[in-house]
């Protein structure tokens, strides 16, 4: 499955904090995307605005049904959404049934950017 990779912000230096959790959520949707999606491509997203920085991981699948929820019985997700929580960030899980999944994590640069 073709994967594509943009990262933009080459200044942006994270922090080892950033580091584990980012990978995580990147390890979870790619393996996602072939094992529940059907997806044909992949696109992984890094970049950051004034305040926050941005990986977006978006597959061309399945999507997702009409009344979805997180399983209490399905650690990937919910883990990688803990450990961007415990960053100070948030995680958004978006999908329309035939339109693909989008998980987008966004994080203060503030806790997760080497000073100076
Ligand atoms: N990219 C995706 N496309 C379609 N469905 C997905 C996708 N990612 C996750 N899902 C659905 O969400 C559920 C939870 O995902 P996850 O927390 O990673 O658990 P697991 O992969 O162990 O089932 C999956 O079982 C699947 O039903
Ligand atoms: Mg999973």
């Amino acid at each position: 499955m073709p994967a594509k990779c943009q990262i933009s912000g080459e200044d942006l230096h994270l922090n080892d904090l950033a580091a584990i959790p980012f990978f995580r959520a990147a390890q979870d949707a790619l393996t996602n995307a072939p094992r529940h999606a059907t997806a044909m491509q992949v696109a992984v997203t890094l970049s950051a605005d004034d305040h926050d920085c941005h990986l977006r991981i978006h597959d061309d699948g399945v999507g997702l049904p009409k009344e979805w929820k997180l399983r209490p019985d399905a650690f990937g997700l919910r883990g990688v959404l803990e450990r961007i929580a415990q960053l100070g960030g948030n995680l958004f899980i978006k999908g329309k049934p035939g339109d693909g999944v989008t998980i987008a994590a966004k994080v203060p640069l503030s806790r997760i950017t080497v000073p100076g």
